[in-house]
């Protein structure tokens, strides 16, 4: 796996202190950007007698910020990026902005920025070897360890004036990696390669007509979003297009898109072996007609009689082919659900299975609400209340982890 996917689709605010070292900082921008970060750079007054904003604001993903107050757009933006932000990294981290983000003093609009967030934050502090060493340097970062920050702690090298020593800022590379690893570390799927599918299946009958059904990708695609959040690696294999800003496509490993449940098939089948999860929320077709019309069937003709063939089981082939995955199933049920979907449980072979009544007005199809049964193989039967996809997406996985 990429070592930096964690990064993808992150928002990240880039700090940068008055230091020589702040021109490394455009490089720690560039690799953040090209891992797929969402990066927003913020230059202290001191840095911007180093380096400019301009070359940041070429660089990033929006403009570089320098100023606290005076922006008629954005009056509080230290509480607006500290509460977006999913990390904040200062690199390079002077002495003195070290000594100030202990003490909590927040007279710019980095370090409000920091006081205002509570998404994780990374330093690299960049300094003279005797600044390094002070005591009290230590001392301040040993709190700010503490508090859950992380260092990157400096190299040893040439450092400004021709002195050589302890101080010099990390590694632009090393500084990405940790950022990765620190993004990484906040998701309880971290490591796991999960496979959901989401939406219903087209099955043509002709160039302009289909077999289809009522499925709208909202729960797959809740389930992909939250399992990416919490630090998978997500293929999404969807009939639907992703909505919502383009950082959460960007969250997701890989997203691809079907029409049909022979190409599903396909998508799923090719990427099982190195899955460790497979969550089939998609409604696939059962049929198919036999033939498709190369051409529009003509209403002048009269009703056509079309055959119809069965579609491949997905599920089915993945109980076949599994060795260590993991296999959730989804019912879609109008009648009789619980029983419906133990039956389903046992003869489908599957370690979950998450039954909704789509007969009602409020759950399934369409709707961003759902109320479920999750039953496993164990014999666990879990009445679940009426809520937002977004919430059941968490809770599933929850289950999903247990199993695990
Ligand atoms: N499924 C599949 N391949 C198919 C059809 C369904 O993998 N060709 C999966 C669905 O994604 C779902 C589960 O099987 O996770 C159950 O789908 P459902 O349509 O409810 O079950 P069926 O076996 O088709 O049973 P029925 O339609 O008779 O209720």
């Amino acid at each position: 796996m990429n070592e930096l996917a964690a990064l993808r689709g992150r928002r990240v605010v880039l700090g940068v202190t008055g230091g020589i070292a702040a021109y490394k900082a455009v490089e720690v921008c560039r690799q953040l950007v090209e891992a797929g970060a969402h990066v927003i750079p913020v230059l202290t007054s001191g840095a911007q007698k180093f380096i400019g904003a301009l070359t940041f604001s070429a660089l990033a993903s929006e403009p570089a910020r320098t100023e606290l107050f005076g922006n008629k757009d954005d009056p509080i933006p230290h509480t607006r990026l500290g509460q977006s932000a999913d990390l904040v990294i200062v690199a390079p981290a002077t002495a003195r902005f070290i000594g100030k983000y202990r003490a909590g003093i927040s007279d710019d609009l980095l370090s409000a920025t920091l006081l205002a967030t509570r998404a994780p934050v990374l330093i690299a502090p960049a300094m003279h070897t005797e600044m390094w060493e002070h005591a009290a340097v230590q001392e301040n970062l040993e709190v700010l360890r503490q508090r859950g920050v992380s260092i990157v702690n400096p190299e040893s090298g040439r450092l400004a004036g021709g002195d050589y020593g302890e101080g010099r800022l990390a590694n632009p590379a090393a500084i990405v990696l940790a950022a990765a690893k620190v993004m990484a570390r906040g998701g309880d799927l971290s490591g796991l390669r999960v496979i959901v599918t989401a939406g219903g299946t087209r099955e043509p009958i002709d160039p302009v007509r289909f077999l289809g059904n009522r499925s709208s990708g909202k729960m797959g695609h809740a389930l992909a979003i939250n399992a990416a959040r919490r630090g998978a690696a997500v293929t999404l294999i969807t009939t639907n297009p992703l909505s919502g800003p383009e950082e959460t496509s960007r969250s997701i490993s890989e997203i691809v898109s079907v029409v049909t449940a022979q190409e599903m098939y396909e998508a799923v089948l090719s990427r099982f072996s190195s899955a460790d999860v497979v969550v089939m929320a998609a409604a696939v077709a059962d049929f198919r007609p036999k033939v498709m019309s190369p051409e529009k069937i003509k209403r002048s003709l009269g009703a056509p009689e079309i055959y119809l063939e069965p579609t491949p089981d997905i599920l089915a082939a993945l109980v076949e082919r599994r060795d260590r995955q993991v296999l959730v199933g989804f019912a879609a049920e109008t009648q009789d659900v619980a029983e419906q979907a133990a039956e389903k449980l046992r003869s489908k072979g599957v370690d979950l299975m998450v039954a909704n009544d789509v007969s009602q007005s409020d759950a399934g199809f369409e709707v961003d609400t759902n109320r479920v049964i999750v039953l496993d193989s164990a014999g666990g039967v879990e009445n679940l209340p009426l809520q937002t996809k977004t919430a059941l997406a968490d809770v599933i996985l929850d289950r999903i982890l247990n199993l695990i």
